[in-house]
């Protein structure tokens, strides 16, 4: 019931603000030691101490509190823990989004919470310690930010989330992601390319946006999206933990979320920015777009 959302709520900001004392704590010991840096995938796919030891420290306190609870993180699930999603309330959570940023002391950093329930997600935090933004959302609440330690605000910030009538007057949120084989960096190059290019100068089906932007971290890519101070954050292959906070606090900003249903699935090979992502961009009013497949379009 929305009632026992509340309670979760606040028990998840909390978390979130417990958890973010640890991440700063983190930063200190590796910007001043230089401290142990971890490669899971390849040299760009970080890990470090303090990943897991927020997600260890998440993962013990949900499980006081709501021992039935499931649970999702990007750590565990690195380890091997990989169950099935369920009906049931389940936690999805990235103990650090941002890990790069978080290694060079680039403070677009967060832990992002995340509830699923009946496998759809209907609660989220985003909590950024370094510069003190958090986000909330709750499915059918809205969603608000406080910023600096202020009062929530109720988001978007913006009067509304403006629909755009062409992506040329965009500011748009693309990423790097840690995938840096020939396929997906080619797609990936190719649309920023095309969102960024001027059509009459030389690139073909050039969009010419306003500019592109990547922050590091997808979370807070969706959260500035809910703000309003982005229009459009496009990537390819998130993971779970990576959106499922965000889609629910830029759904409830009235942002339209796209792809999602992968969010509880390992990474997909979607396909790069195309004319019919391009419809689903303009001429809405939502605008947090992933990239879409043919068989993944939804309303
Ligand atoms: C990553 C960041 C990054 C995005 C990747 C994510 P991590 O999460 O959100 O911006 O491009 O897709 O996996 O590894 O820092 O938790």
């Amino acid at each position: 019931s929305s009632n026992d959302l509340k309670v979760i709520l606040e028990f998840t900001v909390n978390l979130a603000r417990k958890a973010g004392e640890l991440i700063i704590e983190g930063s200190e010991a590796i910007q001043s030691a230089g401290s142990t840096v971890d490669e899971k995938k390849n040299s760009v796919d970080l890990v470090t101490e303090f990943d897991v030891r927020v997600e260890e420290l998440v993962k013990k306190e949900i499980s006081s509190t709501y021992p039935n609870f499931k649970f999702i993180g990007e750590e565990s699930y690195a380890a091997g823990a990989r169950s099935p999603l369920t009906d049931d309330p389940t936690y999805c959570v990235d103990p650090i989004d941002g890990t790069t940023n978080f290694v060079h002391g680039f403070p677009w950093v967060c832990i992002s919470l995340g509830l699923i329930y009946k496998k759809k997600p209907v609660l989220g935090v985003i909590f950024n310690p370094f510069m003190q933004l958090l986000y909330t959302g709750v499915v059918g609440h809205g969603s608000y930010v406080s910023r600096y330690g202020g009062e929530p605000e109720k988001l978007p910030l913006t009067k509304s989330l403006k629909p755009l009538p062409t992506l040329n007057q965009a500011l748009i949120a693309i990423e790097w992601g840690n995938d840096r084989t020939l396929d997906p960096l080619t797609k990936r190059s190719e649309s920023f390319h095309k969102l960024a290019g001027d059509p009459d100068n030389g690139v073909v089906g050039g969009r010419m946006a306003h500019s592109l932007r990547s922050l590091g971290s997808s979370a807070m890519n969706f959260a500035m999206v809910a703000q309003g101070g982005l229009d459009i954050y496009w990537e390819i292959g998130c993971w779970p933990w990576d959106v499922c906070a965000g889609m629910v606090i830029a759904q409830e900003a009235g942002g339209l979320v796209t792809g999602s249903h992968a969010y509880y699935e390992a990474t997909k090979d979607t396909p790069a920015f195309s004319e019919q992502n391009e419809e689903i961009l303009t001429g809405r009013k939502y605008l947090v777009v992933r990239a879409v497949g043919d068989s993944e379009k939804e309303s």
